[in-house]
């Protein structure tokens, strides 16, 4: 049987990317998906599209605490239980830390940290209460990213809340389990969503997508679904996805300074030393201070 066959699950961020590609294949695999998203629109266009009915979607803005709650209840109001809350939403922001603004910082953390938590707050509680099936209450499932298992310069700030995102999943994993509610997070590399699309480095109009090399042939958000559901199949903590994501949280782990030619590409390309609106810097020459910090 498909283990996703008439179980509940609320998506968010599922309008478009791999949110949406979520709630496609959970529909396909016979779950009853909500699909909640900031865009409205964008969400009943998408449950119309799989075939779960404009009804099935909901507007929500994962940074609003009390609409995620209300969220929540009315799923509970519709079919009785929630069996899979996917914490998918989130933004990218990036370039140069010395281009971020304040207003960049705390939206960053808004959607892609407090919108995890306010999932967390409004549906963990509500899975601690129902009754278990098949021997688990509930599986909630962060969308979190390979940047928030390695070193992502260029993304630092977005790595930041994705880093968070992972120490929240692999903690609550372990809290969460007396109750038998599972906790996974999936850390996909680049995948060939319309953020990846559209993605410009602070203060630079050309999408990144353009610039760098080997960027442009990136499996898609179908693919990423795919994998990502199979990862939480098998209950996994972290579910890396795709080959780049495999190979560079091994390599970390393993022999991390083997990452460091990558890292500093990155920074190189997503980074320049001349940050948006600034003097240039000179690089120090010799030895790089922080070779060694791991
Ligand atoms: N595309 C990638 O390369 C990639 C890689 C790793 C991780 N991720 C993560 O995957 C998730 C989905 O990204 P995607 O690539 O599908 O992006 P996307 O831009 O295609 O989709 C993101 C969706 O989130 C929604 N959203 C944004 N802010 C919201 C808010 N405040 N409340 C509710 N919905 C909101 C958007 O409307 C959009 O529909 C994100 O958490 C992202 O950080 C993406």
């Amino acid at each position: 049987m498909n283990p996703f066959e008439g179980r509940i699950a609320l998506v968010t961020g599922a309008a478009s990317g791999i949110g949406a590609a979520l709630a496609a294949a959970l529909h396909a695999g016979g779950a009853k998906v909500v699909l909640a998203d900031i865009n409205g629109d964008g969400a009943s266009r998408q449950a119309t599209a799989i075939g779960a009915g404009a009804g099935a979607a909901v507007q929500l803005d994962v940074t609003n605490r009390a609409q995620f709650a209300a969220a929540a209840d009315a799923t509970v109001k519709r079919h009785g239980r929630i069996d899979y809350l996917f914490n998918n939403a989130g933004i990218a922001i990036i370039g140069n830390t010395l281009a971020m603004t304040g207003a960049d910082w705390d939206r960053l953390l808004d959607v892609n940290v407090r919108g995890v938590v306010h999932g967390v707050e409004a549906v963990y509680p509500l899975m601690v209460e129902q009754a278990p099936l098949s021997g688990w209450r509930g599986h909630i499932v962060n969308t979190a990213s390979i940047s928030g298992l390695v070193p992502a310069p260029g993304f630092t700030a977005y790595a930041m809340t994705k880093h968070a995102v992972v120490g929240l999943s692999v903690s609550l994993r372990e809290e969460a389990r007396r109750y038998g509610v599972r906790v996974s997070a999936i850390c996909p590399s680049v995948i060939g969503t319309p953020m990846a699309d559209h993605a410009q480095l602070l203060g630079d109009s050309v999408p990144v997508r353009e610039k760098v090399d080997g960027f442009v042939r990136l499996p898609d958000a179908d693919y990423c679904a795919r994998k990502a559901l199979a990862g939480v199949r098998r209950n996994k903590a972290l579910i890396p996805v795709a080959p780049a994501a495999h190979i560079g949280w091994r390599l970390y782990r393993l022999w991390p300074g083997l990452l460091r030619p990558v890292t500093r590409r990155l920074a190189d390309e997503l980074a320049p030393m001349q940050a948006p609106g600034e003097t240039s810097v000179e690089a120090p020459t010799g030895r790089r201070d922080n070779d060694d910090a791991r």
